[in-house]
Parts: structure tokens; sequence; C-alpha cells
């Protein structure tokens, strides 16, 4: 029951992308080798370097801790990346988008001219280093397609090329690491067969089409906090051991709370936000105004919501949510469960990158609304 809810959900909005898209794509030239049309300033030598991996700015390092304890083998990376550039430009295999995934295509038509394939923003991935607030909303608007990218931006430096610019990450001239998301899945998803990958222990190091893509140690255990986000996700977090929800997706607040990750709060390292530590709970101290709040439900069946103040403001900036989403007066914002099912206030955000609203209990949690009722640490 539960894992086929969240299917439910990466299909429905799978469903939604091939729609949209379905509308606003024309024929198109089928008879392609699939290999990406450089611009003809790309120096190769430069290229194969980069497809090395140049060594990232410390903006893109766990913190020491996680570093520590999930040691980085940047040559198996190497493998994994240079695999996965050679095996999307010779196959068409289909690509599994897990959970946050977005496939961007607002540009389609360049895209196919440029003879480059749909791109995938994999949220995942990128969560596992980074907060919300580095990218929204500064960079990017949380709404999809509310923000206009093309290459152009991106060689200037804004966009996706506020990092992949060769210091916080790889280039943006290693164009299949980010256009891998075929236009044939788009428009005609049946034809597309996914690989499955026969050995268990190698999942984990295939890439995205479930084929193997890099050879790593495959006696180590699996942990690295890098290789998780390389992997086939939804198979390889079976077996990763990360705390999960009973969606099978990632509980994210029990991997920051067990120090399994840091996520950086800002990419400078004179922010006090870099490297800040975990804080979910309300601290007299800080001087911000953002203590739990205990938002009152109309319903018998069901218990009060405690919205985790802190814990939102540790990895969203407070323009996430004030004045767009919510007023910053408590009890001020009429919600209702439909409203947000169809992605509006909390759903905004659960159900397309934070936790999904089907688990009802993570925000009706009976325990901690009785909590805040006889203490003062919730305001209602
Ligand atoms: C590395 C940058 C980055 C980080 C970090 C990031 N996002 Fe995003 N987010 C994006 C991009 C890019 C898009 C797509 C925007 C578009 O389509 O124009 C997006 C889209 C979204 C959307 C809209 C999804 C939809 O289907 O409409 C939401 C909601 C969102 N992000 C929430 C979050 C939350 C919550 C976090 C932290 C847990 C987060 N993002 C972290 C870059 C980021
Ligand atoms: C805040 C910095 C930042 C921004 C902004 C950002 N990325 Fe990334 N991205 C990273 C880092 C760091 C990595 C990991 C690099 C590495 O492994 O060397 C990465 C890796 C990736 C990967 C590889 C995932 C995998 O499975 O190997 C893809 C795809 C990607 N980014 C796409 C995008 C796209 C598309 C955008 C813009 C919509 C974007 N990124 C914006 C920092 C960023
Ligand atoms: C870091 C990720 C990333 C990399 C690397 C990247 N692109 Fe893009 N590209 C994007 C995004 C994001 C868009 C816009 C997505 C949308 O339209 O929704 C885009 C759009 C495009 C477009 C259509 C819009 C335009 O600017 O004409 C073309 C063509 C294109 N890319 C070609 C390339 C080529 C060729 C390379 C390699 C030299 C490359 N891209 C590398 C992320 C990337
Ligand atoms: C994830 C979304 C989110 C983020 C991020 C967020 N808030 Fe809020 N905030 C809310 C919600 C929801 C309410 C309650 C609205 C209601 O009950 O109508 C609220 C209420 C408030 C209130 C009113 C409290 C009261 O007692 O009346 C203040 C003040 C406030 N927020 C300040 C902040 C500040 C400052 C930040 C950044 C440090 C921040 N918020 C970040 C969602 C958020
Ligand atoms: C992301 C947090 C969140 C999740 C998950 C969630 N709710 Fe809610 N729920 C709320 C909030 C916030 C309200 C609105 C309180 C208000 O302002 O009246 C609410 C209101 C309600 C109400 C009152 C009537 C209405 O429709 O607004 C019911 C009943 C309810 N939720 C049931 C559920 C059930 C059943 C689930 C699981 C399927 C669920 N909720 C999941 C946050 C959540
Ligand atoms: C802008 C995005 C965003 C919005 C809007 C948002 N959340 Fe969240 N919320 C997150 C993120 C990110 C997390 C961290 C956990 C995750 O990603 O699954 C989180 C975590 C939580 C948790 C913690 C669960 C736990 O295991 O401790 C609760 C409860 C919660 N949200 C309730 C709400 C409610 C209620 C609302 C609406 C009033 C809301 N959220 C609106 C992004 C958002």
């Amino acid at each position: 029951m539960a894992p086929r809810t969240s299917w439910f959900l990466f299909f429905s909005s799978i469903l939604v992308l091939l729609l949209e898209a379905a509308c606003a794509i024309p024929d198109r030239d089928a008879e392609k080798d699939g290999a990406a049309k450089r611009p003809p300033s790309v120096d190769d030598d430069r290229r194969s370097a980069l497809g090395e991996r140049e060594p990232v700015s410390s903006a893109t390092k766990m913190s020491s801790a996680a570093e520590e304890s999930f040691p980085v083998d940047k040559s198996e990376m190497n493998g994994i990346s240079a695999q996965r550039k050679s095996e999307s430009s010779a196959s068409r295999d289909k690509v599994e988008l897990v959970y946050g995934d977005i496939v961007m295509a607002e540009t389609a038509d360049a895209m196919k001219e440029g003879e480059v394939e749909a791109v995938v923003f994999p949220h995942w991935f990128h969560r596992m280093r980074f907060r919300c607030k580095v990218c929204h909303e500064d960079t990017f608007k949380s709404d999809k397609g509310a923000n206009k990218i093309d290459m152009d931006s991106i060689s200037a430096g804004e966009s996706c090329g506020v990092c992949h610019d060769g210091t916080v990450a790889w280039d943006a001239l290693e164009c299949e690491n980010c256009h891998f998301y075929p236009f044939d899945q788009i428009e005609q998803p049946d034809k597309v067969e996914a690989q499955e990958p026969e050995d268990p222990a190698e999942i984990l190091f295939a890439g995205r089409s479930g084929k193997i893509a890099g050879k790593g140690d495959r006696r180590n255990p699996v942990g690295n906090a890098f290789k998780w986000g390389s992997g086939w996700k939804p198979r390889a977090l079976a077996l990763a051991g990360l705390p999960r929800d009973r969606f099978g997706l990632v509980d994210w607040v029990a991997l920051t709370r067990k120090g399994m990750v840091l996520p950086k709060g800002s990419l400078d390292p004179d922010d006090p936000e870099y490297e800040s530590p975990v804080r979910y709970e309300f601290d007299e101290e800080g001087d911000e105004d953002i203590e739990d709040i205990l938002i009152p439900v109309k319903s018998d069946t069901i218990s009060a919501v405690v919205f985790p103040h802190t814990l939102h403001a540790w990895w969203l900036n407070c323009k996430s949510c004030h004045p767009r989403r919510f007023t910053r007066t408590a009890g001020e914002t009429r919600m209702t469960m439909k409203e947000m099912a169809k992605g509006k206030y909390c759903g905004e955000c659960h159900g397309k990158v934070a936790f999904p609203l089907e688990d009802c209990s993570r925000c009706h949690d009976k325990k901690k609304a009785e909590e805040c009722k006889v203490s003062d640490s919730c305001i209602s």
C-alpha cells in the first residue's frame, strides 16, 4: 500500500510532465546519434580534463565529521562520471526518476535543435550537499518552470552556472551530465525499456539507466553519501541503510539529526550559515521570532498540527514562505487539505520535494500537539 502510493506520486508527476512536454513539442528529427553538439569554442583538451573532474572547492565537501564516516574515493566518482557520459550518448535506456527529480524542458525546441536531451535536476543529489536556501529563492524560484534558464545564463554564471562553472561543481561543458532525459521517453514512454541490473550488490554503482556505471570497490560497506547520490536511487536506497520514512523515501530529518550529512547553508565559507550545525529546536537565545506554531484543526478525527518553524528556517529562507505563502501572523493563513493536495501552502513542498502529504501523522502529531498545549514551547 505505502510504496504504491509513492510510486503513484512519481508516476503522476511524470505524467504531468509528459502531458506538458507533449503539448510543447512538435515533430522531431528521429535519426540522430545522440552525441551532444558542442559550441565551437569548446576546447577538447579542457573538456577531457574536466571529464576527470578537477578538485572541487571546499563548498562541495561534506562536513568533516560526515567525511570521516563516509570517506570519498574521488577516483571512483570519476569512473562513474566518465562511464555515464559514454553510456548516455550511446543508449536510449529508460532513465528512472526519483522523488524530487525535476525534468526541465522549457526550452525543448532549442534543446532539440542543439541535439541535447532534456535536463534532469535531481533535488536529492543537491540537498545532500546544500540546504534549500542556497538556491531558493535567490537563484531559483521554487516553482517549476518559473525560472528563465538557458545556456547563455548558465555560462554567464547565473542559474545552474552559479555552481556548475568548474569551481563548486563541474563545468557546464559536460553536456550529458545534465541533458540525459531522453525526449523519446517524454514522447513515447512505452517504447523505452528499463534495464534491471542482475546483481543487487551492483545496484549502488549503477547509472541512471540501471546499467553498471563505474567499478567501485563492492566489498566496501555501502554507506558513502556520494555514492547514494550517484546510484540508481530507489534500489540503492533499499541497500544503503539510510533512515527512510514509511514510503521508502529518505527521512531527511532523521538523516541530518544523526549527522550522516550536513548540507551547507551557503556557498560562502565566511557566512555563519556555511557549516552551521543542525538546529531544529527553538532556542531562546536565537534572535528570530521562529517558535514552533500549533495550528488548530477543525476536525474531531485528527490532531492539531505542530509546525516546526525552527526546522524549516534551518533548511529554508524566510522568504521561501513569507510573505508569498504565509503571512507572519499565526492563525491568519486559511489552509485546507484540499488546497494543499493541489500544491498550495504546505503542499508547495510537501508532495514535491519534502515528505509527502500522505504521511498524515508527521504533521498531525498528536503527541507533540499535546506537549505544546501543556508547555509554553509552541504558540497557537
Ligand atoms: C542546487 C539548487 C537547489 C536546491 C539546493 C534546492 N532546489 Fe528546489 N529547485 C531547484 C531548481 C533548479 C528547481 C526547478 C525550477 C524550475 O523548473 O524553473 C527547483 C524547484 C523546486 C520546487 C518546485 C517543484 C515543482 O514541481 O513545482 C520546490 C517546491 C522546491 N524546489 C523546493 C525545494 C526544497 C524544499 C529544497 C530543500 C530541501 C530545495 N528545493 C533545494 C533548485 C534547488
Ligand atoms: C549550489 C550549487 C549548485 C547549483 C546551483 C546547481 N548544482 Fe548541480 N551539482 C552541484 C554539485 C556540488 C554537484 C556534485 C558535483 C560532483 O560530484 O563533483 C552537482 C551535481 C549535479 C548533477 C549530477 C548528479 C548525478 O547523479 O551525478 C546534475 C545532473 C546536476 N548537478 C544538475 C544541475 C542543474 C540542471 C542545475 C540547474 C538547474 C544545477 N545542477 C545547479 C551543485 C550545484
Ligand atoms: C549544469 C547543467 C547543464 C549542463 C552541464 C548543460 N546544460 Fe544545457 N541546459 C541546462 C538547463 C537547465 C537548460 C534549460 C532548461 C529548460 O529549458 O527548462 C538548458 C538548455 C539548453 C539548450 C536550449 C536553450 C539554449 O540555451 O539554447 C541547449 C541547446 C543546451 N542546453 C545545450 C547544451 C550543451 C550543448 C551543453 C554542453 C556544452 C549543455 N547544454 C550543458 C542545463 C545544462
Ligand atoms: C516553510 C515555511 C516557513 C519558513 C521557511 C518560515 N516561516 Fe514563519 N511562518 C510559517 C507559517 C506556516 C506560519 C504560521 C502562519 C499561520 O499560522 O497562519 C509562520 C508564522 C510566522 C510568524 C508569526 C508568528 C506569530 O506568533 O504570529 C513570524 C513572525 C514568522 N513566521 C517569522 C519567520 C522568520 C523570521 C523566518 C526566517 C527565519 C520564517 N518565519 C521562516 C512558515 C514559515
Ligand atoms: C505537511 C503537513 C500536513 C500533512 C502531511 C497532512 N496535513 Fe492535514 N492539515 C495540515 C494543516 C496545516 C491543516 C490546516 C489547519 C487549518 O488552518 O485549518 C490541516 C488540516 C487538516 C484537516 C482539517 C480539514 C481540512 O481539510 O482542512 C483534516 C481533516 C486533515 N488535515 C487530515 C489530514 C490527513 C487525513 C492527512 C494524511 C492523508 C493529512 N491531513 C496530512 C497539515 C498537514
Ligand atoms: C518551502 C518548502 C516547505 C513548506 C512550504 C513547508 N515545508 Fe515542512 N518541511 C520542508 C522540508 C524541506 C522539511 C525537511 C524534511 C523533508 O524534506 O522531508 C520539512 C519538514 C517538516 C516537518 C518535520 C517532520 C519531522 O519528521 O520532524 C513537519 C512537521 C512539517 N515540515 C510540516 C509542515 C507544515 C504543517 C507546513 C505548512 C504549514 C509545511 N511543513 C510547509 C519544507 C517545507
